[in-house]
C-alpha cells in the first residue's frame, strides 16, 4: 500500500489555518470497485464530490504515530461520477496539536500532510491507481483555528483561497498499518433541556446530560454575523457557567456566518460538556438552533443493570456514560480539560466493567498494541499510552499493571486467545522490569501515583496514605499471578513464574504484617496475597466502622473495596457503603446531580463548592469500576475463569434485603445471559436465570451445573 504515493503539504506556511488538498480526476469506463485508502499527519476529513467520505470523526485516531500510524480503507464505489473531485482537509488532532496543557505540541511533527492511494477497478477487468503527489493542489479552508483542547474557528464567508500546487516531502511510510480499532462516529442527538440565564446573566444552555462531541448549529444569518459559545460541564454553586476544571482547554467556537440559511459542527475538535454559554449569536436564533451530537468510539451495547433503587440506576447510567464519553478512540481519562490522556491505570481499573458494559474487544486490542509498542526495551511500561511524557513517567505500579491485567481481562471476557498471543511479550517483558527492579522479591518501588486520590491523606494530598511499598509489591505479586494464569491459558511453561510469585508472597507476608488502610486491606484481599484473610477482613471492617462507616479509597483501593467485604464475610458491609448517599459514597455524586462519575469523591460539596480546579473531572470513570460488583455480586454474574468469554457462566447472586430486586444481563457469543431475584410479599427470595450455553448456579453455598435454558428457584 501507498507504493507510489507521497506525503502532501502546502507549500506555504498556513499557520493555524487547517490546508485542504485537492485532486480532480475522471474515466469513461464503468467502476466495479473503488477503495480510498487515506490517512494523515494530523487528523482529516475527507469528501468526494462534496459528499464526506466515511463517518471516523477524528481519523486516523491516536496512536503511538512514531511506531505504528493507522490508514483507512473506504468504498467509495458508488460515490464516483465520471467527472470527480475528491478534497481532503486536515486538522492538528493529537499529532500536531497541544496535548496535556502545552508540555508537548508538534509532538510527532510539524506540519500537516496527507498520503493517499485510491484503487479503482473498472467492468473491463483493468484497474488503476490515484496516488497522492505534487499534482494534487492545495489552499487554506475556512477552519481558521482548531485544536482539540480550544475549539474551533470556522469562517463560512472567507473566500476560496487561491488553489497551488501540494509540495511532496519523504518520509516513511513503514510505520503504516491498516485501522486496528473501532472508528470514532457520532451517536445520538440531544436536544437542549432548558435555557438558564444565569445571575450573571449569561445565557445558557442545559444539554441535561454530561457528554462528549459537539454542538451542530443551524442559522439563517447575514454575512459576517458571528455565533460564539462556550462549553462546561457544571454551573457553580451561585449558578453561574463555570469552566476553571477545564484548566488551559478553552473549548469554545466561533462561527463566522455566510449570508442565508447555514449549519455547521466542528470537525477537528471535541469537548465534554453538559452546558454551553452563548457568547454571541444573531438574535433570531432560539435554543432549537443548538443540537448537542454523542460522539465516541463505536461499541455494541452488551450489559444493563436495574434494581428497585433509582438512584442506583441512575448510579449504572452515570457509569455507562462515563465509558461513552471516555472511550474517544484510546481510553481517556477524561473528556473536558487539557488532559484527555490514555492513562494506564484508570485503563485497568475499570476494564472489567468495561467489558460488561459494551464489547470493548477492538477498542483494546488496539490500545494494547500500542502499550506494547510503547514499552521500553527494559519491559517498563508509561503511565499513558499513546506516551506523551517520554522517559518521564514509567514503571509506575497499578498503572503499568496494566500491561498485564488488560490483555487477561480482554481474553476472560472474550474467550479470544489471540489477545494473549499477542501480549504475551509484553506481559511477561513487565514481569521481568519489576523483577530486575525488585530486592528480595520486594518491589522497592516508591516512584507512584500512591493510593490516587484517597481520602485518608489530611494534608491535602492527592495521594491517600496507603503504603506504596506495599502497593508496589502486591501489584508485582498480581501481574505475577496473572501472567501464570495466561500462560497456562497459551499452554507455555509456568514453573519459574510459579516459583517467583511464591517467593514474592512470602515475601510480602514477612514485610507487611500489619494493615493501615482500607487500600492496603483490600488489595491483599482481592490479590489473595493476605496470609490470615479472616484478619484482614475484620481489619477492613474495623477501618470502616472507625471511619463512621465511610469508604476512604482512591483510585488503586476502590476497585477492590466492595469485592473484598463481599468475598470475605462482609457482605452486609459492602451493601451499606454500596447505598450510602452522604459523602463520601457513589450516591453522593447521585444526590449531587451527577450525569455521569466524578474524579473525585467530593468533586463538588453538600454547600455546592468544588473541590478544587485544578484535577476536578466530573466525567472521569475510574469510580465507576464499581459497575462490575453491581454484575457479579448483586446480580451474581460472573466469568468462569476456566471457559473464559461465558463458555460456562457462574451465577452467585448476593441479595440485600435493602433492594426489593436487582436484574442484570449480559450479551455474551451465546446469547444474552440473565440473572434476576426479588423478594415476594412474604419476604421469599425468588432467583431466575437465563442461561446461553451452560451455568453453574451458586446459591447460599449449593452448587449445580445447568445447560442453557431458563431456571427459577
Ligand atoms: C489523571 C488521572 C491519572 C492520574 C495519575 C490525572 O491527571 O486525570 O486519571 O490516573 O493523573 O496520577
Amino acid at each position: 500500500m501507498f507504493e507510489k504515493s507521497m506525503w502532501i503539504k502546502s507549500r506555504r506556511d498556513f499557520g493555524d489555518v487547517c490546508p485542504v488538498f485537492r485532486f480532480d480526476f475522471e474515466f469513461e469506463q464503468e467502476v466495479v470497485n473503488a477503495v480510498l485508502n487515506i490517512t494523515a499527519m494530523g487528523v482529516y476529513e475527507a469528501e468526494l464530490n462534496g459528499k464526506r467520505v466515511g463517518n471516523f470523526i477524528m481519523a486516523p485516531g491516536w496512536t503511538a504515530y512514531d511506531k505504528r500510524h493507522q490508514y483507512q480503507s473506504y468504498d467509495i464505489t458508488s460515490m464516483l461520477k465520471e467527472k470527480n473531485t475528491i478534497a481532503v482537509t486536515v486538522g492538528k488532532g493529537w499529532y500536531r496539536g497541544r496535548i496535556c496543557e502545552d508540555r508537548i505540541t508538534n509532538g510527532w511533527g510539524g506540519v500537516s500532510a496527507v498520503i493517499i492511494e485510491i484503487d479503482i477497478r473498472f467492468a473491463d477487468g483493468t484497474e488503476t491507481v490515484i496516488v497522492s503527489d505534487d499534482n494534487w493542489k492545495t489552499a487554506q479552508s475556512p477552519i481558521r483555528f482548531s485544536e482539540i483542547y480550544d475549539g474551533e474557528v470556522y469562517d463560512a464567508s472567507f473566500a476560496d483561497d487561491e488553489w497551488e500546487p501540494a509540495g511532496f516531502f519523504w518520509f516513511r511510510k513503514d510505520l503504516l498499518i491498516p485501522q486496528e480499532g473501532e472508528y470514532v462516529t457520532e451517536h445520538e442527538v440531544i436536544m437542549p433541556n432548558s435555557l438558564i440565564i444565569t445571575p450573571k446573566g449569561e445565557r445558557v444552555i442545559d444539554f441535561g446530560q454530561n457528554i462528549t462531541g459537539y454542538v451542530e448549529i443551524e442559522a439563517d444569518a447575514k454575512l459576517g454575523e458571528k455565533i460564539e459559545y462556550s462549553h462546561a460541564e457544571v454551573l457553580d454553586a451561585d449558578g453561574n457557567f463555570y469552566t476553571e476544571n477545564l484548566r488551559t482547554a478553552k473549548a469554545r467556537i466561533e462561527y463566522i456566518c455566510r449570508d442565508g440559511k447555514q449549519k455547521y459542527k466542528p470537525h477537528f475538535t471535541f469537548m465534554g460538556f453538559r452546558y454551553i454559554r452563548i457568547d454571541s449569536a444573531p438574535e433570531n436564533m432560539t435554543v432549537d438552533n443548538f443540537k448537542a451530537i454523542v460522539v465516541h468510539s463505536e461499541m455494541k451495547r452488551t450489559g444493563y443493570f436495574k434494581c428497585s433503587n433509582t438512584k442506583i440506576n441512575k448510579l449504572f447510567s452515570n457509569i455507562i456514560w462515563g465509558q461513552r464519553d471516555n472511550f474517544f478512540d484510546i481510553p481517556m481519562d477524561c473528556p473536558q480539560r487539557d488532559e484527555r490522556l490514555g492513562w494506564t491505570g484508570d485503563a485497568q481499573i475499570f476494564i472489567k466493567t468495561a467489558t460488561y458494559n459494551f464489547d470493548v474487544k477492538r477498542f483494546f486490542q488496539k490500545w494494547l498494541h500500542d502499550l506494547k509498542a510503547e514499552q521500553t526495551n527494559d519491559g517498563s511500561v508509561p503511565s499513558v499510552v499513546p506516551n506523551i511524557f517520554g522517559n518521564g513517567a514509567l514503571g509506575r505500579p497499578c498503572w503499568s499493571d496494566a500491561a498485564v491485567i488488560c490483555p487477561w481481562q480482554i481474553y476472560l471476557s472474550y474467550g479470544d486467545i489471540r489477545i494473549l498471543e499477542e501480549q504475551i511479550d509484553s506481559m511477561t517483558a513487565w514481569v521481568e522490569y519489576m523483577r530486575r527492579d525488585s530486592s528480595g522479591f520486594l518491589w522497592l518501588n516508591d516512584k507512584h501515583y500512591g493510593d490516587w486520590l484517597g481520602l485518608d491523606n489530611t494534608d491535602g494530598s492527592y495521594k491517600g496514605v496507603s503504603d506504596y511499598i506495599l502497593i508496589s509489591c502486591a501489584f508485582f505479586a498480581y501481574s505475577t499471578g496473572l501472567l501464570i494464569k495466561a500462560l497456562k491459558a497459551l499452554g507455555r511453561p509456568t514453573a519459574e513464574y510459579e516459583e517467583l510469585y511464591i517467593n514474592i508472597v512470602k515475601a510480602f507476608n514477612q514485610r507487611f504484617t500489619e494493615y493501615k488502610t482500607q487500600t492496603e486491606c483490600a488489595l491483599a484481599l482481592c490479590f489473595d496475597i493476605a496470609e490470615d484473610k479472616r484478619s484482614v477482613a475484620d481489619k477492613l471492617a474495623e477501618l470502616i466502622k472507625k471511619n463512621g462507616n465511610n469508604l476512604t479509597t482512591g483510585f488503586v483501593g476502590t476497585p477492590y473495596l466492595l469485592p473484598a467485604l463481599s468475598e470475605n464475610g462482609y457482605t452486609e458491609l459492602a451493601y451499606s457503603l454500596f447505598l450510602k448517599e452522604e459523602y463520601p459514597s457513589w450516591l453522593f455524586s447521585v444526590n449531587m446531580g451527577a450525569t455521569t462519575v466524578w474524579e473525585h469523591w467530593d468533586g463538588r460539596m453538600a454547600n455546592g463548592e468544588f473541590w478544587s480546579a485544578a484535577m476536578n473531572s466530573f466525567n472521569h470513570y475510574a469510580y465507576g469500576a464499581v459497575g462490575s460488583w453491581m454484575y457479579e455480586t448483586v446480580a451474581g454474574i460472573r466469568i468462569d475463569e476456566e471457559k473464559p468469554g461465558f463458555e460456562n457462566v457462574i451465577l452467585k447472586p448476593v441479595p440485600d434485603k435493602r433492594l426489593d430486586w436487582a436484574e442484570a444481563s449480559v450479551i455474551t457469543k451465546y446469547g444474552t445471559v440473565r440473572s434476576k431475584w426479588y423478594y415476594d410479599k412474604n419476604d421469599n427470595i425468588h432467583y431466575e436465570f437465563d442461561v446461553p450455553n451452560t451455568a453453574t448456579i451458586i446459591i447460599d453455598g449449593n452448587e449445580k451445573q445447568v445447560n442453557k435454558g431458563r431456571y427459577c428457584f
